[in-house]
């Protein structure tokens, strides 16, 4: 049995009808760039979020550095993030200008440490951006504490967590504003690249509508800006998708508790941790080999055995050759746990189309790997 690690087309064909009806729709209706599917989509994401205000544009990355431009910050300014999460959390800090400050993660949930947040902030501090990684959110009670005694804004990168929530909030509830992603791979993903922010103020959303339009709202005005949009045919695929997140989400639960209980006897292993109370909808199922000289190995022998098994992030940030290739950065502190979940993480394949029998091969294999 060959098991893949994306489940893109299979979700295409169970969706056909209504992915193809809106892309038909949005083909018919010759308005395909800020035209009104942009904006219907918009409107059913903040609706879905709760908030206020959402804004679509270009990418994930995108979202992030529109946002800290509309934040005012730039050179000088540190934002805070950890070393551990994917590279354009860091990447759009340095684009807008700003210092980025690497610190380490939770040993258990791989987020973000507050304690070392904390630890981290100097005079020149401005933001906390927390990532809800591999699909479970950062403590965000404890983040928005910190924030208020020092005054800082919280970004939550969500490129990974959509529909995921905490034992008590949910996210954008305790921060200024929310990025996320919809590159395909995401739990909401286009066939392409997309990306979104929401948030309950609206001088972010002024600022960011504006930004990612030439510095434009009206014909021919404009101020400094940028071109990063979300087009219409993604917004399109995107509304029929996001009618559907809360019971792919389910079904990662679903896959991840049985991944969790056939893997628990796996004395080579360290599963993933979920917090009480969390939603943690599994945008990754990220093991670690216990030790990390086992990392590579269990990872050959997987792809030996048709499991397209895959690492998130087998380098950390501040290991990429050339860090930080001339960009102003600062590493806070030893970052222990993140450079041991670099080197010993492996993400099996989790997506809502596994099948039975794919989640139960991926069991048995991992557990007959002998040393
Ligand atoms: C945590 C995180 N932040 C930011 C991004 C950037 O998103 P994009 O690839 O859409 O630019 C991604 C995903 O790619 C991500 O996983």
């Amino acid at each position: 049995m060959k098991v893949g690690f994306y489940g893109h087309v299979r979700q295409y064909h169970n969706l056909k009808a209504e992915i193809d009806a809106a892309i038909l729709e949005v083909l018919e209706s010759g308005q395909y760039v800020q035209g009104p599917t942009l904006k219907r989509f918009e409107g059913e994401l903040a609706a879905y979020a709760g908030a206020k205000y959402a804004v679509g544009v270009g990418n994930g990355t995108d979202a992030l550095w529109l946002t800290f431009m509309a934040l005012g910050l730039g050179q000088g300014d540190e934002l805070i993030t950890h070393a551990n999460t994917f590279f354009a959390t860091a990447e759009a800090m340095w684009i807008a200008g700003c210092t980025a400050v690497l610190v380490d993660c939770d040993p258990l949930t791989k987020c973000i440490d507050p304690e070392a947040v904390r630890k981290a902030i100097t005079k020149r501090t401005r933001a906390i951006v927390p990532v809800h990684l591999y699909g479970q959110c950062a403590p965000m009670r404890e983040i928005r504490q910190i924030a208020d005694e020092y005054g800082l804004f919280v970004v939550e990168d969500n490129a990974q967590a959509i529909d995921a929530h905490g034992d008590d909030f949910r996210i954008g509830e305790l921060s200024d504003a929310v990025c996320t992603s919809f590159i395909i791979q995401k739990n909401l993903g286009t066939f392409g690249d997309g990306g979104a922010i929401w948030t309950n103020h609206q001088y972010i959303n002024d600022k960011v509508r504006k930004l990612r339009n030439h510095g434009s709202i009206k014909r021919d005005v404009h101020s400094f800006g940028f071109n990063s949009r979300l087009d219409d045919l993604h917004a399109g695929v995107l509304s029929a998708k996001l009618k559907h997140i809360k019971e792919w989400s389910d079904r990662r639960i679903e896959i991840a508790a049985r991944y969790a209980a056939g893997l628990k006897d796996c004395d080579f292993l360290d599963l993933p941790v979920v917090r009480p109370g969390y939603r943690h909808v599994f945008h990754l199922y990220e093991v670690e080999t216990k030790n990390p000289a086992d990392r590579n190995k269990v990872l050959d022998y997987l792809v030996r055995n048709d499991i397209d098994a895959k690492t998130h992030y087998s380098i950390a940030i501040h290991q990429q050759e050339g860090f930080p290739w001339g960009k102003e950065a600062r590493i806070a502190g030893p970052l222990p746990h993140a450079e041991k979940s670099a080197a010993s993480c492996i993400s099996l394949p989790m997506y809502p189309e596994l099948t039975e029998d794919e989640i139960d091969y991926v069991i048995e294999t991992v557990c007959a790997w002998k040393g």
